[in-house]
């Protein structure tokens, strides 16, 4: 996370367009807003636009803006989202969700730093900063003739990619004590620091949720003040993914779905074994015909936490094993002995 907060800075300071990718609650919207304070228009509107909430019909005008008389019901002159956005910063928020027209006339604005309310004629000067954030794949859309390439160009100058938080654990710990610190004081509560084997089982999890889903789950620790909430809360949704089916997704090649969709279903599999077997790691490997070393290796890289163990730490910290092997932010957590 250092390092996105380096790419951060420098994008701020150079002020060309950027484009902000990553999954569903890895942080685009913090990215977006920390670029504008960062920037030397942080004094200046910083206006945000939800693309896929607005009706492709009004999008346009929602952007542009309109003279009165434009179509029927637009009685007065109003300001679009660009003119609002003047001298300051424009985010658009999951810009694959545009559609073409409306690519069109963007990609105008972007070449001719120019563009006219609907309706009108006189050509406004534009001077915005374009921020874009999405969680599709743009050049996969670029590919299927979904988002047009020179658009994608103009837009992605400067790109941030944020990784999945599955992909960056180390980072757990020291958001745990983010949050921690943040929930307290809101709800003016002071809790026991979260013990080891909790932590632990944390920085294995999965995350589908990111970093949206590790901050309510904090949220909910300091709500109710006990451990076994954060435990419950990773079981169900373990038991929720184990169920879950695999969802084509059309953006990518046949290779990369198949491979996805094997890896969840042997996923699924080696989970169910582990709860036949209570989590006996010897007597799962030996009922699914594969090494010891092989399972260990394969529940590591599922990013599957050691459920039942952890529960059962969580209601008997006496029985815990985690000697102190832990990173980041220590002090707020209990190393186990
Ligand atoms: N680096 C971070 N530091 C602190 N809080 C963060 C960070 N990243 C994300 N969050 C928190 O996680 C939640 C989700 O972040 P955000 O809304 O920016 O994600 P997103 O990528 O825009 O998600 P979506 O694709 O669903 O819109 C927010 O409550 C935000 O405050
Ligand atoms: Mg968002």
């Amino acid at each position: 996370m250092s390092d996105i907060r380096r790419q951060v800075e420098l994008a701020a300071s150079a002020g060309m367009p950027v484009l902000i990718t990553g999954e569903s609650g890895t942080g685009k919207n913090v990215v977006a807003q920390s670029l504008h304070m960062l920037s030397g228009r942080r004094e200046r509107a910083f206006v945000q636009v939800n693309c896929p909430s607005l009706p492709h019909s009004l999008i346009e005008s929602e952007l542009f803006g309109y003279e009165a008389g434009a179509f029927t019901g637009a009685n007065r002159t109003r300001n679009g989202k660009v003119d609002q956005a003047q001298n300051g910063t424009l985010f658009l928020d999951e810009i694959g969700d545009l559609d073409a027209s409306v690519q069109a006339k963007l990609l105008q604005v972007l070449q001719d730093f120019r563009f006219s309310r609907l309706g009108g004629t006189e050509e406004r000067a534009v001077d915005i900063w374009l921020i874009c954030a999405t969680h599709r794949n743009l050049q996969a859309d670029m590919k299927a003739g979904r988002f047009r390439s020179d658009l994608f160009y103009r837009i992605n100058v400067v790109s941030i990619e944020l990784p999945a938080l599955r992909d960056h654990r180390s980072d757990v710990a020291m958001l745990l004590t983010h949050f921690l610190r943040h929930y307290e004081q809101k709800f003016g509560r002071s809790l026991a620091p979260l013990s080891g084997s909790v932590l632990k089982l944390l920085e294995a999890y999965h995350w589908p949720g990111n970093v949206r889903e590790l901050e309510n789950l904090v949220k909910r620790y300091v709500v109710l003040g006990n451990e076994q909430a954060i435990v419950e809360a990773l079981h169900d949704s373990e038991a929720a993914s184990t169920d879950s089916v695999f969802v084509p997704d059309g953006n990518l090649p046949l290779r990369i779905q198949t491979q996805r969709a094997v890896r969840m279903m042997e996923r699924q599999i080696i989970l169910r074994a582990l709860n036949e077997h209570r989590w006996n790691r010897r007597k799962t490997a030996q009922s699914l015909d594969i090494s010891y070393r092989a399972l260990l290796y394969k529940i590591k890289d599922a990013g599957l936490p050691r459920l039942r163990q952890a529960h059962a730490h969580a209601c008997s910290p006496e029985e815990n094993d985690v000697h102190g092997e832990l990173n980041g932010s220590g002090s707020r957590f209990r190393h186990d002995s």
